[in-house]
């Protein structure tokens, strides 16, 4: 048997703004513990093994966050809090239902273009 594949990866926005930068992003001083948190519930539901946790640059939905997306599926989660985290992991990770209200709204993560469509819609 090989090294198996993780179930789930949970991609953590962590981009801060520089001081002054009137955007909005995920990472403040009130949120800058929340990767952390992540990490620490999945080890303690002793879930790392197959859960695998990945800080990200900005995943453009700034406006919502702190945000993080869980793949497979593309469940975008916003304005997470460590209790949002910690049902989320109970509810979605290891339930696998996802947490509907913590998602992001239909307006703001409608379908996605496919390869061939962007490139029209950029003149290529
Ligand atoms: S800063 Fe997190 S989505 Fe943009």
């Amino acid at each position: 048997m090989g090294i198996p594949q993780p179930a789930f990866y949970i991609f953590k926005c962590e981009q801060s703004a520089p001081p002054g930068m009137p955007k909005p992003s995920c990472v403040t001083d009130a949120t800058r513990d929340l990767f952390q948190h992540l990490g620490m519930k999945l080890m303690e539901k002793g879930l790392i093994a197959t859960v695998q946790p990945v800080r990200t640059a900005c995943l453009n939905r700034c406006q919502q966050g702190p945000v993080m997306l869980v793949e497979p599926g593309h469940h975008m989660y916003v304005g997470l809090t460590k209790e949002k985290i910690d049902r989320i992991i109970d509810e979605h990770i290891i339930g696998e239902k996802p947490v509907a209200e913590y998602l992001i709204a239909d307006e703001f993560w409608d379908e996605a273009l496919s390869p061939m469509q962007a490139m029209k819609m950029a003149g290529r």
